[in-house]
């Protein structure tokens, strides 16, 4: 069944049309990698999903429900974004993962913890100041911060751009560890093509705003994507 429908999406800034008549599903626990030249619209796609940004025309359907009709704050609860950049707010580990807990009247610290140890962050780090982390950790951080909502669904844009490549694997795996033991369904934006072939269920390309090719990770032809 699908979790998320994507229908004949358009976005426009000013004259620019970003997105022009996007189709796309992802299946319920489905993991979808997302790549395409940079510009084509990917993060924009993402951000129109949980209306970060709203679209001009087409229609996009999470979970049964056309997304215009459901509170954002409601939606942005079921569907969360990992931003390109993950920003940390002034604060501890721990805070950081709160923060968006308590926006929701969840005080559960237990939780947060075992968010924290799900993306791989031990105790150390807890009271460690967020934004004094590596690029990696903050990373891990916003994933646990993300896992700790218990979403149903994750955007993940681009959540390994910035890794040591040494680490990039390690993240991968902790990301598929928490997403399959889940049933979370995951949009998984990357420029990283052997990273879409090794972590997409699926893979969709993207290109000029527009869906050029869909197909399982065993028949997807890359030819033209790029
Ligand atoms: N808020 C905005 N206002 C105006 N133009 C925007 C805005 N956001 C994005 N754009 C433009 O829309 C186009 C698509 O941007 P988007 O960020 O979705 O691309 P992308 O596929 O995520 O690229 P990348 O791989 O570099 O992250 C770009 O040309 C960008 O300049
Ligand atoms: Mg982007």
């Amino acid at each position: 069944m699908n979790y998320i429908l994507i229908e004949g999406v358009r976005k426009r800034f000013g004259k620019k049309e970003v997105l022009r008549g996007v189709n796309l599903t992802v299946e319920r626990g489905e993991v979808l990698s997302l790549v395409g030249p940079s510009g084509s619209g990917k993060s924009t796609l993402l951000k129109c999903i949980n209306r970060l940004l709203e679209i001009d025309s087409g229609r996009i359907v999470v979970g049964g429900r056309d997304i215009r009709e459901v509170n954002p704050v409601e939606l942005r609860r079921e569907v969360v974004l990992v931003p390109q950049n993950s920003v940390m707010f002034p604060g501890s580990v721990l805070e950081n993962v709160m923060m968006p807990l308590l926006a929701q009247g969840i005080n559960d610290e237990e939780r947060a913890i075992k968010a924290l140890k799900d993306a791989e962050l031990t105790e150390e780090f807890l009271k460690m100041n967020a934004e004094k982390l590596s690029g990696g950790e903050k990373k891990r951080v916003a994933l646990a911060r993300a896992i700790a909502l218990e979403p149903k669904a994750l955007l993940l844009d681009e959540p390994t751009a910035g890794v040591d490549p040494k680490r990039v694997r390690a993240i991968e795996e902790t990301i598929l560890k928490m997403v399959k033991g889940r049933g979370i369904t995951v949009i998984w934006v990357t420029h990283d093509t052997s990273q879409a072939l090794r972590v997409g269920d699926r893979i969709a390309s993207i290109k000029k705003g527009k869906v050029l090719k869909v197909g399982r990770r065993d028949e997807f032809q890359w030819e033209g994507v790029y």
